[in-house]
């Protein structure tokens, strides 16, 4: 009853602070979600934005980009880096074409076998393109986890336990929102340095702030 609580104080949070990004605009879209998801894990959201809108105006379907010229895209993603990922993006999208009539397959599984398709990037398509409950995990939703339940295990060993914790808040009304309103709030309020925690609407259940310290969450291997 406290997670579904707290659950529904964090939408409430998303709902009335959450940012109004791109790919969150209008109709839910795997194309543009997927877009989104694979520039996000590369850059920060306010250097990806332009690229995310550049990309919707050239190639505004999976079909256009399948069909686009591989050096085209090459150079315009330049400024993203690591072209590896801008390969295997142009990949994808020929699969999903070839596969899948150029549709995005509406289960986590399927989505995993797509060419760049990591853990992360499958739940979170299944979960903000398809609503579908997938427990996603990124740095930001690690972050939020450690220090809930100051989980001191060092990263990357603590990775298991992170995800079982997230599990536990998985919501299947809202699985799209749910990430997103995490994201967010990692990003305004559970910030690395310098957390919010007068505003978070978990403080009442973070144990790293009862113990007076959440910036020493996540904790990391000494290098
Ligand atoms: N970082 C990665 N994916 C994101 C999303 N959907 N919203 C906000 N930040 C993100």
């Amino acid at each position: 009853a406290l997670v579904s609580r707290l659950r529904r104080g964090l939408l409430d949070w998303y709902d009335a602070h959450g940012r109004a990004l791109a790919w969150r605009q209008g109709a839910r879209d795997a194309y543009r979600v997927w877009l989104s998801e694979v520039m996000l894990q590369q850059t920060t959201v306010p250097h990806a934005a332009p690229y995310y809108e550049k990309f919707l105006t050239l190639w505004p379907t999976v079909r256009d980009l399948a069909a686009a010229e591989d050096g085209r895209v090459m150079a315009e993603w330049a400024g993203l880096g690591y072209y590896a990922r801008a390969r295997r993006l142009l990949e994808c999208a020929r699969v999903v074409v070839r596969d899948y009539d150029g549709i995005f397959p509406a289960n986590e599984a399927d989505l995993l076998k797509l060419p760049g398709f990591g853990p992360y990037t499958a739940a979170a398509v299944a979960a903000i393109a398809f609503d579908l409950p997938a427990n996603v995990v990124d740095g930001n939703i690690e972050r939020i986890m450690t220090r809930l339940y100051a989980i001191d295990t060092p990263l990357p060993a603590a990775k298991s336990d992170i995800r079982l914790a997230a599990a536990q808040w998985v919501l299947p009304e809202r699985a799209g929102d749910w990430p997103q309103a995490l994201m967010d709030m990692a990003t305004l309020i559970c910030r690395p340095k310098s957390p919010v925690c007068d505003q978070c609407p978990l403080a009442v259940a973070c144990l790293a702030l009862e113990r007076g310290a959440p910036e020493r969450f996540p904790v990391k291997l000494a290098k």
